[in-house]
């Protein structure tokens, strides 16, 4: 099953995937924590890399590393073929129209001020941006921002008690003064899986352009940018098995042409003088500086990897990792859920009755337990459902049904200890 999808049903990929062989590719997964074996379920955070992403990486230092764009000599013309490589891999893997239409940034949040800051320069006072309550502070603060600066208003649809967006409700905010609907795909503290493809539908209707945010979406089932049909795509490196310090911003071709540049330096222009300036084609145009060549490598070689498990095997293998999670969760005495929504990728945020999240965290630290506890920057989230933080467990396709038990046991004991 496509874990990101809200009609699709479960194929026959679901036991293709043969954790113990793929757990082999992962080094930092096989040691002991507090003299336990370590379970990292912190995957939302950021995820593991396999040995064949930091190979490669090493292998572009140690043999082809020069700048790209700028040399005849060989090694610049190597750095300059695999960086553009890693380019074409991206594409292929959200199945955009052409390489123009993918950016490489620094991640998820610089791709979104990317677009606050550029389309922003047309936006007036009274306009609106339409996000959502689930939203991650990456997809609040640059609105913000936008908003203080320009007169425009922010506009939130709500959630409800198990935290689904309100649809009907969203719906109905795109308005003719919507400028632009930016949502996540997939919800950081409580693994809600947005129906983007409808959203996008709705948004269309009134002519509204759309930007998702895709940070919690690309590890877990495939994406399809031509298919969800929305103007902007953004996604992070470090969450797909890639490095920190790389993302990307996809954006329809004829919206990246007509968006002014956003910083200025070398690569993003074509020539310079002190009298004019003409800028660089696309992507080129967006990507001032020498760029993060190994970061894009290295994505590349996750999005080798990933692509060679195959994203079905993933969704489906996840999607039945969750279920078992959150019933076993859902059966501890004084545990409550945070993030029941219908349909979800694998993340569950919960409290436990009279523990602060952070003492549970410790605890389970000491039994060789990662998660995240706290607001998760998305403090929001926090608000609506009263809780000054949470502890969340997220998964990755390399975790195990053993890892979860021994979150369960771990789980008891910080009970008997803290309660
Ligand atoms: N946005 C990241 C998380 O959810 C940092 O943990």
């Amino acid at each position: 099953m496509n874990a990101l999808s809200h009609t699709s049903k479960p194929d026959a990929a679901r036991l293709a995937l043969d954790v113990e062989r793929v757990r082999v590719d992962f080094p930092i997964l096989h040691q002991q924590v507090h003299g336990c074996p370590l379970a990292f379920l912190d995957n939302a955070a950021s995820a593991q890399r396999p040995r064949q992403v930091t190979e490669a990486i090493s292998h572009y230092y140690h043999h082809d590393h020069a700048n790209v764009h700028r040399g005849v000599h060989t090694l610049s013309h190597r750095a300059t073929d695999a960086y553009e490589g890693a380019r074409e891999k991206v594409r292929g893997f959200i199945n955009a129209a052409s390489t123009s239409e993918i950016v490489f940034t620094r991640g998820t949040t610089e791709s979104i001020n990317l677009v606050a800051a550029t389309l922003g320069q047309s936006v007036r006072p009274g306009d609106e941006i339409l996000i959502t309550h689930l939203e991650h502070h990456s997809n609040i603060v640059p609105w913000k921002l936008l908003c203080e600066r320009t007169g425009a208003v922010l506009r939130v649809a709500p959630i409800d008690a198990d935290g689904a967006v309100r649809l009907d409700e969203l719906q109905q905010m795109i308005g003719p003064r919507t400028r632009l609907v930016a949502v996540a795909h997939v919800s950081n503290a409580l693994g809600t899986v947005n129906p983007v493809k409808r959203i996008v539908e709705w948004a269309h209707a009134a002519d509204v352009p759309v930007l998702l945010d895709g940070a919690q979406a690309t590890l877990h089932a495939a994406v399809d940018v031509r298919e969800l049909d929305c103007e902007f795509y953004a996604f992070s490196g470090h969450k797909m098995c890639g490095p920190t310090g790389i993302g990307v911003l996809y954006g329809k071709q004829h919206w990246l042409e007509k968006l002014p540049p956003w910083q200025g330096g070398g690569e993003m222009i074509l020539s310079v003088s002190f009298a004019e300036t003409v800028y660089n084609k696309l992507p080129y145009k967006f990507e001032a500086g020498t760029p993060n060549i190994a970061g894009a490598i290295g994505l590349g070689a996750a999005i080798d990897y990933l692509s060679e498990i195959g994203l079905a095997n993933i969704a489906a293998y996840e999607s039945r990792l969750l279920g078992y999670m959150t019933d076993r969760l859902a059966a501890i005495d004084g545990l409550r859920l945070i993030g029941t929504a219908e349909v979800k990728a694998g993340v569950q945020s919960f409290v436990i009755d009279g523990i602060h999240p952070h003492d549970l965290g410790t605890v389970l630290d000491h039994k060789g337990v990662a998660i995240r506890t706290g607001h998760h920057c998305a403090m929001p989230v926090m608000e609506f459902f009263g809780v000054a933080g949470t502890a969340r467990a997220s998964l990755a396709f390399y975790n195990t049904q053993s890892e979860i038990d021994q979150l369960i046991d771990a789980l008891q004991v910080a009970r008997e200890i803290l309660s």
